[in-house]
């Protein structure tokens, strides 16, 4: 472990609003780390483990500079107040960025007093950093709460090659207009060598804003899922501006799908939810953008309309707790409280619900045997920068079993063209896909799988990471 007062030396630097970990006290007072939740981390924990870095980022714990210990991680922590965390956590990265991002979905509020938290702990998170990476090292800042990070960086330490990736959607110009601070984020942005999203849409949205808000140029040759690149003009450097789609440690989730222990457990999943025909699953941050009562209006409707039994039907809603103070939360919580307590209401049977929901974040291994046990599964977010959930389900499936239901607006949808896809705000096309998923032949859910794990096996996180941290690299040489 590092303290943020060691001397500068790793060449390899991480940047992320969290650490991969989150403090758990035992009841007999004992303290254990856990991998924290969420894409990101289950993206990069992998690849720092291979290139010997350090991770900076902050420990989850308010108030604390306790430092968190983590075999074979270098962690530096960066400490963040109770007021830190409501006004730039909870606040601009939450109640601002992330429904601004997000297609507005939930309504973003401006306020001062948070932007300028978020000013704050972006310097903070930059000196961290500077502290701690050696001389000409490769630094890799994550994602929208760290955006202004690359500038900042660049003018404590020019020597750096900085490189950002956003793991949500850049939202189409007309919607980043409303943010009081746009020219701000663009040009934190602009202090990287290189800018990743993860679909070409987003490099655009980014391109055209860079012109119009700070002048320069920017040159588009990007369209399509992989060919992707354009730049920024800055006069003395040049920005490149890519797109990169993220993804998951595939060979490693199907190696354990196929572990006698996961099959096994994934068999008495099914017992214990009363050998139902049709399991369905959802996993996910409970989060507003997921599409969570998306999915329960579906099923609420297909079972009144007779075209699913609730006898032979069980859904499993796994739900990791997720910024349970911003209001937004509290309040779609409730909501999908009760549409589960009126799915169950109207068509349990007593012992056997027809909703299983668990509030609660779930060993991996354990999730990975409910991806296998699964017959569909159900990702139907409203709006996704990628979502990792519907590459792990088609990772553990060499069955060549299960089918997944996608919603059309994750990123993901661009490369699983093989899932049933679905408009997510388009109810009776939900309900179709979901159908057709339930009763598809076994010929036709066979060659669905295998179009689909075809792209998840060749395209994993290493592959993501290496041609980011290449191009990274090669920035600025001619
Ligand atoms: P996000 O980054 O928005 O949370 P992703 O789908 O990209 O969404 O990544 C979520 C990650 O969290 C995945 O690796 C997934 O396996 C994990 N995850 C999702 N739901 C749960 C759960 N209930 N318990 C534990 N891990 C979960
Ligand atoms: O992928 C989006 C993201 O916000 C990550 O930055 C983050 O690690 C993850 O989701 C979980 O969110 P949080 O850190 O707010 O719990």
């Amino acid at each position: 472990m590092t303290t943020m007062g060691a001397v500068p030396e790793a060449e390899f630097v991480v940047v992320a609003n969290r650490l991969p970990v989150d403090k758990e006290v035992l009841p007999d007072g004992e303290v254990r780390w856990k991998t924290s939740p969420g894409g990101l981390v289950a993206a990069l924990e992998p690849i720092l483990r291979s290139h010997a870095g350090a991770w900076v980022g902050w420990s989850g714990v308010p108030d604390s500079d306790e430092d968190p210990e983590v075999e074979g991680l270098d962690l530096v922590s960066v400490p963040l107040s109770s007021s830190e965390i409501a006004d730039y956590y909870e606040g601009f990265s939450n109640g601002t960025l992330w429904p601004l991002y997000h297609d507005v979905i939930a309504k973003p509020e401006y306020d001062r007093e948070w932007w300028n938290a978020y000013v704050a702990v972006n310097e903070k998170f930059a000196e961290a950093t500077a502290h701690v990476a050696a001389e000409g090292a490769l630094v890799w800042v994550q994602d929208y709460q760290l955006q202004l990070v690359p500038r900042m960086l660049r003018e404590m330490r020019p020597d750096l090659k900085i490189g950002f990736f956003l793991h949500i959607p850049f939202p189409p110009v007309e919607l980043f207009m409303q943010l009081p601070w746009r020219a701000e984020i663009v040009d934190g942005l602009l202090g990287a060598d290189l800018i990743g999203f993860h679909l070409p849409d987003g490099a655009e949205n980014f391109l055209y804003l860079a012109n119009r808000l700070g002048g320069h140029n920017a040159s588009r040759r990007s369209v399509g899922v992989r060919s992707k690149f354009g730049s920024v003009d800055l006069h003395d450097r040049v920005v490149t501006v890519g797109a990169f789609p993220i993804s998951i440690a595939s060979g490693e989730i199907d190696a354990a799908a196929k572990s006698k222990a996961i099959r096994k457990r994934a068999r008495e999943i099914r017992k214990e939810l009363g050998n139902p025909k049709t399991i369905l699953l959802g996993a996910d941050r409970l989060d507003y953008t997921k599409g969570i009562d998306v999915r329960l209006k579906a099923l609420a409707e297909l079972l009144e309309e007779n075209r699913l039994d609730p006898a032979e039907t069980v859904l499993v809603q796994l739900a990791t707790p997720s910024r349970e103070r911003v209001d937004s939360y509290v309040a779609m919580r409730s909501e999908i409280e009760q549409l589960v307590g009126h799915i169950n209401g109207a068509y349990a049977q007593v012992g056997r619900p027809v909703v299983e929901y668990l509030n609660r974040p779930m060993p991996r291994d354990e999730l990975v045997s409910f991806f296998v046990a699964a017959d569909v599964m159900l990702v139907t977010p409203l709006r996704d920068g990628m979502n990792l959930v519907a590459k792990e389900y088609v990772a553990c499936r060499s069955d060549l079993g299960g089918a997944l239901v996608l919603s059309e607006f994750t990123g993901a949808a661009a490369e699983l063209t093989a899932a049933y896809q679905a408009n997510p705000y388009d109810m009776e096309g939900v309900k179709n896909a979901i159908e057709a998923a339930v009763n598809q032949s076994r010929d036709e859910g066979r060659a669905r799988m295998r179009a689909l794990r075809r792209q998840v096996l060749t395209h994993d996180v290493e592959k993501w990471a290496k041609s980011f941290l290449d191009t990274l690299r090669n920035t600025g040489k001619k």
